[in-house]
């Protein structure tokens, strides 16, 4: 069997993953705990495989090694947080730039700007230090993970999107009318989210008012 562009790096990169989404997880636990909503509707994480990672240096022209693997290619560790709302996903990023031994290293609002494709997420690719060596040969060790944090109704679409993307045989005039499609669709459900977050948040005035006018009744009994 050929040697891992992982090389020995592997359960590296496994651990540094699992603490990040351990340390997101105990978050979503403490605000739910606190307030009751969930900092996030749920969460998925990979190691990007063997032959996708190498295709992707083929494509980049790079050598198909732990370098390119670890050190040129930032998404080795992918991490997609999918939210309720459009607010969640800006508080969710506050909450990772202040994750100790992570340091944001791009970031790309995809949601304020979305993508010719119609396709909306907030993009980021964090820089995290851990003791072992890196493939650089720095100690502490460089390693990098990019997070997708997008609502389910970006999710939904970057879905559907993803599968249909890679259908064949499509003649080009129907293809420039598929693509219009899914672009007014992409619009649609960006619509869609913002008036979901407007709902949300006259029923937290609504509580907040309830809340407000319990707290003046509350001496006189
Ligand atoms: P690569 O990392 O080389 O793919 O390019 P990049 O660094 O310019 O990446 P970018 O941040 O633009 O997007 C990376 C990832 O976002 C992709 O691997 C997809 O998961 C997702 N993505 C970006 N554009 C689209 C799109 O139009 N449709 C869908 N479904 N996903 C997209
Ligand atoms: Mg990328």
């Amino acid at each position: 069997m050929n040697e891992s562009i992982y090389a020995s790096w592997k359960p590296v990169l496994e651990k540094i993953m699992h603490r990040l989404v351990d340390y997101l997880e105990n978050k979503n636990a403490e605000k739910k705990a606190s307030t009751g909503e969930s900092a996030f509707e749920h969460i998925n994480y990979r190691i990007k495989g063997e032959e996708s990672m190498r295709d992707k240096c083929r494509r980049k022209e790079i050598p198909e090694t732990p370098e390119s693997a670890l050190c040129t290619i930032h998404d080795a560790i992918g991490i997609r947080i999918v939210c309720c709302f459009l607010d969640d996903v800006y508080d969710l990023v506050d909450v990772i730039r202040n994750i100790p031994g992570v340091r944001v290293a791009k970031e790309k609002d995809f949601i304020t700007s979305a993508k010719p494709s119609g396709y909306r997420s907030y993009h980021l690719i964090l820089e995290i230090e851990d003791e072992t060596t890196d493939a650089l040969g720095n100690t502490p060790g460089h390693y990098y993970a990019e997070v997708q944090l997008r609502t389910i109704a970006m999710d939904f679409w970057a879905s559907l999107e993803h599968k249909m993307r890679y259908k064949k045989n499509i003649p080009a005039e129907q293809m420039k009318y598929l693509q219009d499609e899914l672009y007014d669709c992409a619009e649609q459900s960006a619509a869609l989210d913002k008036r979901m977050q407007s709902i949300r948040n006259l029923i937290a005035e609504n509580k907040e008012e309830e809340e407000e006018t319990k707290g003046f009744f509350l001496p006189l009994f």
